[in-house]
């Protein structure tokens, strides 16, 4: 009876050990869904199995079918029959590795046609399956950049269509944003304007890893309260310019006078 629960026991520990128990087939792929791929560039997908002590894996199948749309088709894409032997693909860009708890399925060359949902499906040597899902999308750059302005918040706001991991940046009259003309939200996206009066051009650039495109809010044009005081200032320097030239004159003759004077003084004197 002792020996029993002891033996039972000790079972139990062994399965808590193990987290999923003597059978326990799975598969997930690492990479972030939804992974994109720029036009060109190498879809690398890395799919990480998990399976129980007693199970094994028998193959591994790479495949892809249409993230929307009505046929629902699946491509087989590549196969691995289980760890030792090698992958086969069906096409000559599709390259897939198998390791010890990890398949990767490499796609060179990759053109928006092989866009989609890739599923990887685990067998195991009972029959049992696991399957994976990602969504891979082409990279696409950036598109329709436009600059509307929402007044009751004075704030503008910068829209893109549909370019990938857009990064919004302003600029107020091609400098930098700063705090006196306004804030620019966590995301970029907008820009309170805080400065009075709301004048001038706002640019918003929207970039990615392909490029970038802008596009501008063109505000009243600025009061030019500059070009008053740059007359006044202009005229002072002026004023000034001429009153020292004049007291220069002045001056000189003045000494000159001196001079001559002290000069017929002293031929008076010797005469
Ligand atoms: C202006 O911005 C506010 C705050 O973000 C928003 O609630 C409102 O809908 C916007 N108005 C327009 C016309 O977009």
């Amino acid at each position: 009876m002792d020996l029993q629960r002891f033996l039972g026991w000790r079972v139990a520990t062994l399965l808590l050990l193990m987290p999923c128990g003597l059978q326990c087939l799975s598969v997930h792929i690492i990479n972030e869904e939804p992974v994109h791929v720029i036009p060109g560039s190498s879809l690398v997908l890395k799919a990480r199995i998990e399976h129980g002590p007693l199970e094994e894996i028998s193959a591994v199948a790479w495949e892809r079918e249409p993230e929307t749309g009505l046929s629902p088709g699946r491509l087989a894409l590549a196969t691995c029959p289980g760890r030792s032997l090698g992958c086969s693909a069906t096409r000559p860009n599709v390259h897939v590795t198998m390791e010890q708890q990890e398949s990767t399925l490499q796609i060179s060359g990759y053109s928006n046609t092989e866009s989609g949902v890739y599923a990887v499906t685990v067998t195991d040597n009972k029959g049992a399956k696991a399957t994976a899902h990602c969504i891979v999308r082409m990279y696409e750059e950036v598109h329709h950049v436009s600059v509307s302005i929402n007044v009751s918040h004075s704030s503008l706001v910068c829209g893109e269509a549909w370019g990938t991991e857009p990064n919004f940046s302003w600029l107020y009259e091609r400098a930098a944003v700063t705090q006196t003309v306004g804030r620019v939200s966590k995301d970029g996206t907008t820009l309170l304007v805080t400065m009075t009066p709301f004048c001038g051009h706002f640019t918003c650039t929207v970039s990615n890893k392909l490029g970038h495109s802008s596009a501008t809010y063109t505000a009243a044009p600025c009061e030019t309260k500059g070009s008053g005081t740059i007359a006044a200032v202009v005229c002072f320097i002026l004023a000034l310019l001429f009153g020292g030239a004049l007291a220069f004159v002045l001056w000189r003759r003045h000494r000159h006078n001196n001079r001559r004077e002290r000069l017929r003084e002293h031929l008076d004197d010797t005469i």
